[in-house]
């Protein structure tokens, strides 16, 4: 008989156009694993509700963000797509593990300190973040969790929400481990720093091509580089180059013996970015809104499935299942 698969699960905020630090750290990652896996694809539409107050916004980016990642090499044949909202034991679940765990255990999670220490008001949905994302694995046995370095934490509360929730009620939920790829745990942003909305460092993954060579042309260069060879171990442009250029070894001597100048590498980058993505443009301007919404819709029903069976075992072990 052959082997189970592994469950494969990860998720993403439909916060707006996907970057290419999206596109390195998650998505390309989860569809060259994704055939191997049991796997299961996300949209963390209820997360998202932490920060957008735009219905219309959010919306649209639901259905963005899945066309973006259909187009972009996840298929929904193999992939069970997608969102939290249609998946009522997600929110039921974060509830159980909220009575399970402390005020400053949660406390310590990063998205949370970052705000209060940016002097920012942080709503109790984002405080409670972390269990709600615990909720979204545990739900589904989940072995794998493909994310970038900056999930890692809260990889580690779906674990301790896990082994909580076995202490308190004996074995239920499966401790997931994370997977994150080594060189594209942190994709840099055009100012070095990670590349995030938030930071407004982005190079959009389905933007124009002006859009991206304006990005790409104002990626910030070694000022101690001026005048001498640019070093590709810390040239952020380089970082980029890594991941889109296939002569690579070239660049890298040219960058090695002065040969290359401070633009040229940006052009070539630029170029690269355009040709990797030019397939997936053709492919993400023939997904009509209607197909999109039927890919949510298959996809709940599956997940639903799933959701319901264990949260069945669940009720019925914290003792709220009484007929
Ligand atoms: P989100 O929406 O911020 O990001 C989606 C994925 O992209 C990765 N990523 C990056 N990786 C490398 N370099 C970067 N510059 C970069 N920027 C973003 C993120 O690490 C992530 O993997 N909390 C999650 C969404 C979520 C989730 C889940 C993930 C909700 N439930 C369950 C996994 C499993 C988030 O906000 O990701």
């Amino acid at each position: 008989m052959a082997e189970q698969k592994k469950r494969l699960l990860t998720g993403l905020q439909p916060s707006g156009q996907l970057h290419i630090g999206n596109y390195l750290g998650a998505l390309k990652p989860f569809a060259d694993t994704a055939p191997e896996y049991d796997a299961m694809l996300m949209i963390a539409d209820y997360h998202a509700l932490t920060t957008v107050r735009s219905a219309t916004q959010l919306r649209e980016n639901i259905v963005d963000v899945v066309a973006d990642y259909v187009a972009a090499g996840i298929n929904p044949a193999d992939v069970v797509i997608f969102k939290q909202a249609d998946v009522a034991q997600h929110t039921e679940l974060a509830w159980i593990f909220e009575c399970l765990v402390t005020v400053p255990f949660l406390s310590q999670a990063h998205a949370y300190k970052d705000k209060v220490a940016k002097g920012l008001e942080a709503n109790a949905g984002l405080f409670n973040y972390p269990m709600l994302m615990a909720a979204d694995i545990l739900l589904y046995d989940t072995d794998v969790v493909p994310v970038g370095e900056d999930q890692r934490q809260h990889i580690e509360y779906a674990r301790e929400a896990a082994a909580k929730f076995n202490i308190a009620y004996g074995e239920t939920f499966k401790e997931p481990k994370e997977m994150i790829l080594k060189g594209v745990g942190t994709v840099p942003g055009v100012d070095g720093k990670k590349m995030s909305k938030s930071y407004n460092n982005t190079i959009p993954l389905f933007g124009t091509d002006d859009a991206i060579r304006t990005a790409v042309m104002s990626i910030k260069t070694d000022s101690t580089a001026v005048g001498a060879p640019l070093n590709p171990e810390t040239d952020i442009t380089f970082q980029l180059h890594q991941h889109f250029t296939p002569n690579l070894a070239e660049i890298q001597k040219r960058y090695m013996d002065g040969t290359i100048g401070y633009k040229e590498p940006k052009e070539l980058l630029a170029n690269n970015i355009i040709a990797t993505i030019a397939p997936m443009r053709e492919k993400r301007a023939a997904l009509s809104r209607e197909a999109v919404i039927q890919i949510l819709k298959d996809g709940a029903e599956v997940a639903r499935a799933k959701a319901q069976a264990k949260m069945k075992l669940v009720r019925e072990k914290v003792g709220v299942a009484l007929y």
